[in-house]
């Protein structure tokens, strides 16, 4: 008796079917790589601000805005396995407009006094965060120059922390900054490189995704 085979036409639709059963998440997530940490860095707040919201940009009881443009950092926290986390503690920390830290190892009272320097959320049942802040300008010097970035901390119930930096693309400094250049190739650059969504007030996107 002949071994009766499927029809290809019939074959290659269950074939071309298959995938849309098994991904579940977003195809822009099922896609990306889980994100890279890096280093903390010397300069995590020492004393968190009293004014710690996602708003970097004003301090509370000041009348100044922060100097430097104002930008948009926002985008979703995402588990490799299932999808968008809710209910993330998300921290930013970065200099200022002048390359400046609120912290102890800068001289003091040299960082913008009206830019808050530090900002804590937690994400949305979508996962999605946001903040205003401003574009750090770069700092050091020689082989110690960092390229501009924006430093994370993310941490979420039952998982350990994940500490990592956010850089800007299209920005030169990052192919001689030691941090980013250390980084495991091109997929890796690409998790922490944000990527701009609209230009009027700058949105960079980065999303984060948690082993
Ligand atoms: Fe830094």
């Amino acid at each position: 008796m002949p071994i009766r085979r499927r029809p290809p036409d019939l074959l290659r639709r269950s074939l071309l079917a298959a995938p849309a059963l098994i991904v579940l998440v977003p195809e822009a997530f099922a896609a990306a790589i889980v994100t890279p940490a890096q280093t903390r860095g010397p300069y995590y707040p020492v004393a968190k601000p009293a004014d710690s919201d996602l708003d970097l940009t004003r301090v509370a009881g000041r009348s100044q805005r922060a100097e430097g443009e104002v930008i948009e950092v926002t985008g979703r926290v995402l588990s490799a396995r299932s999808g968008p986390v809710a209910g993330v503690g998300v921290e930013i920390w970065q200099a200022d407009n002048q390359g400046r830290y609120h912290h102890p190892r800068e001289s003091a009272g040299t960082a913008d006094p009206n830019f808050q320097g530090f900002g804590a959320v937690r994400t949305g049942a979508a996962g999605d965060f946001l903040f205003r802040t401003i574009r750090p300008r770069f700092y050091g010097s020689g082989a110690f120059t960092r390229t501009p970035h924006v430093h994370f901390r993310v941490v979420a119930p039952g998982r350990p922390e994940l500490v990592t930096q956010m850089y800007f693309p299209g920005e030169a400094m990052n192919a001689r900054d030691a941090l980013f250049r250390s980084l495991p190739g091109e997929a890796a650059r690409d998790a922490l490189t944000a990527v701009l969504e609209a230009a009027d007030l700058p949105r960079y996107r980065f999303d984060i995704v948690l082993a």
